[in-house]
């Protein structure tokens, strides 16, 4: 790469499918930008990481870190430690970071020490519960960027409500969007996907996804939720799709049981293209992911959100999506309302239209021609 380019940096799965646009935005155009991709290696297993370079078309990462797993602590510390040679190594104008999770705020951190530019995309969202790791992620990391670009209009208030100045907040649009978009004429059906479920697609099904440390980790908020799953699935087949994070808290509190009602159909995590046909033809989902929130805003497919906030209000306010904590009753009462109804109607918000991307690099390109060391 040439001195003045941009490091984009991925780590975990949710990464992914922000990153594949940017990276595709950044490299066309009559003067692209030069951009390398960075891997922390934070998501490992190919079911979570390499199965979605491949179906989004991300090219190899330039660079591996290969941290792997740990606390918070070690794995934030262990990307920071590796990631620093490599900006010593490739001085980039800028290091580009999407998202919440540990290897965003790591990155982040090491550059700004460095007196290289963050440029954070997705920035600005808050769930306002501080005992979740990722508002921490995103509220640091947001205070140490020089370039902000937001999903939402809400987010500007957010981030001047914390002292930063507007001038570099641009609202852009939603780049995770832009993947669906992009993706879905080759989404995979779902009678692909569930083929060896015996599910009966005539009558339908629900897609659960559960992952947060605040449903999992505690034994007895993941009994009561998998029981609450149980109920649903009585009255709608439930596919399940499951995260290892979550597997290997189901098999410590030996809560497998729950999960034999016969109508739960265990999963092992899905690729992009499989899960966006999954959702894409799904009654309704279940989910404490945040992206997936977007994602079936987007599709104008019902969500229950088993959380008790979300950073992502704009899905709440316009699309599809509920906030049903982890409350029986909420679950049971909006699953019948969606099975009777459809449940609410929503509509797709500003600049979710899949061009976020291109209007990012617009953005970039004009940036980096006023700093010193202009884009290659
Ligand atoms: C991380 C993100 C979260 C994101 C989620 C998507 C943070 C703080 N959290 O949470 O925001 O929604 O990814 O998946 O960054 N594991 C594997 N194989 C892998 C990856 C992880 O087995 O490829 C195991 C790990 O050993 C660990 C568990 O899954 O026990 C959790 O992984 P980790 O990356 O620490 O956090 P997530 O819960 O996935």
């Amino acid at each position: 790469m040439h001195k003045g380019g941009i490091l984009c940096i991925v780590g975990a799965r949710p990464n992914f499918m922000k990153i594949a646009p940017i990276i595709k935005a950044l490299r066309a155009g009559p003067a692209p930008i030069s951009a390398k991709i960075v891997h922390t290696g934070q998501h490992y297993d190919t079911a979570m990481n390499k199965q979605f370079f491949e179906d989004l078309g991300i090219p190899h990462p330039d660079i591996n870190l290969e941290v792997g797993s740990g606390s918070h602590a070690v794995q934030t510390a262990e990307v920071m430690r590796r990631f620093e040679p490599v900006l010593d190594q490739e001085q980039p104008a800028a290091i580009l970071v999407v998202g919440d999770v540990n290897s965003t705020i790591a990155c982040a951190l090491v550059a700004s020490k460095k007196g290289i530019a963050v440029i954070h995309v997705e920035a600005g969202l808050r769930s306002f519960d501080r005992g979740m790791p990722e508002e921490i992620n995103r509220v640091l990391t947001d205070q140490i960027s020089d370039l902000l670009y937001t999903t939402e209009r809400a987010a500007l208030a957010n981030l001047t409500r914390e002292g930063i100045d507007p001038t570099r907040v641009h609202f852009v649009g939603n780049v995770m969007i832009d993947t669906l978009h992009h993706n879905l004429a080759k989404a995979i059906p779902a009678a692909d996907t569930l083929a060896d479920t015996g599910i009966d697609l005539a009558q339908g099904y629900a897609v659960l996804t559960l992952h947060r440390p605040s449903n999992v980790d505690d034994e007895a908020t993941l009994r009561n939720l998998l029981e609450t799953v149980n109920l649903v699935s009585q009255r709608v087949p439930v596919a399940f799709p499951l995260h290892p994070r979550t597997k290997g808290r189901i098999e410590h509190f030996k809560l497998d049981g729950l999960l034999a009602s016969g109508k739960i159909f265990i999963l092992p995590p899905i690729g992009y293209l499989h899960m966006l046909g999954l959702m894409r033809e799904a009654k309704l989902v279940l989910t404490d992911s945040g992206g997936i929130q977007e994602e079936t805003t987007a599709l104008g497919v019902p969500c229950l959100t088993l959380r008790n906030n979300t950073e992502r209000p704009i899905t709440v306010d316009e699309g599809t999506n509920i906030i049903v904590g982890q409350s029986r009753a909420k679950i049971l009462a909006a699953t019948e309302d969606i099975l009777a109804t459809g449940g609410k109607a929503g509509r797709v918000p500003e600049y979710w239209d899949g061009h976020a991307a291109e209007r990012i690099a617009e953005h970039l390109h004009a940036w980096l021609n006023t700093r010193p060391a202009a884009a290659a």
